[in-house]
């Protein structure tokens, strides 16, 4: 790593866009991934509490935690595998298979269902051309159903990485999945954009 950061920025949101760097290599075990879990672990009293902010580290590499992710944080915070892997699918928010460049995340909980979330949801299947879950051939996109994600208000609430969309109609959906087309042209190898507030 070129720079020194503070140890307050290491990142603990696991949906920032990827940055895809680390393809199939290792993460954690990089002179840079090593240097970040010694920041990791600087903020906290116990050294596992930095179990969170390795993961989300990991995903903003990759786009999602493998196995042998798990085994190197488990290594590098004296952990075992099975507590890792544990905590690692706990937590939805990670992802434990390849997923498209951009997560797109519909809320179909009760304020989004009454306000068409199910129909957004379909909407977007079409338009990425994916099933539920499922990572389309072009490789950019995955769409995932939630449960509430916490801005009820502002119904049908759609997360994509790190951004929240509210109020999205069907009508709406075609817009938003172009201009994240247009973004991916911009970034075909998805190595080139900064991870937006990752450090
Ligand atoms: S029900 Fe959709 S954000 Fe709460």
């Amino acid at each position: 790593m070129s720079r020194r950061v503070h140890p307050a920025v290491v990142p603990a949101q696991p949906f920032h866009l990827a940055t895809r760097e680390a393809g199939d290599g290792p993460v954690l075990t990089t002179d840079e991934g090593r240097e970040w879990v010694e920041t990791a672990v600087s903020r906290y009293p116990q050294k596992k509490a930095a179990l969170l902010p390795l993961l989300s580290y990991v995903q903003s590499k990759r786009g999602w935690v493998t196995p042998g992710d798990m085994a190197d944080a488990a290594d590098a915070l004296d952990l075992t595998p099975a507590f890792v892997h544990s905590v690692a699918t706990f937590y939805t928010m990670y992802n434990r298979r390849p997923v498209g460049r951009h997560l797109i995340q519909v809320c179909t909980n009760i304020a989004c269902f009454l306000n068409r979330g199910e129909e957004v949801l379909e909407r977007f299947l079409e338009e990425t051309g994916t099933h539920e879950g499922e990572m389309s051939a072009c490789g950019n996109f995955t769409v995932l159903e939630q449960e509430c994600l916490g801005a009820c208000g502002f119904a049908t609430v759609v997360h994509v990485n790190e951004k929240c969309f509210e109020n999205v109609t069907p009508e709406g959906v075609g817009a938003i999945v172009q201009a994240l087309r247009d973004d991916a042209a911009a970034y075909p190898n998805g190595a080139a954009r900064a991870v937006e507030g990752g450090d």
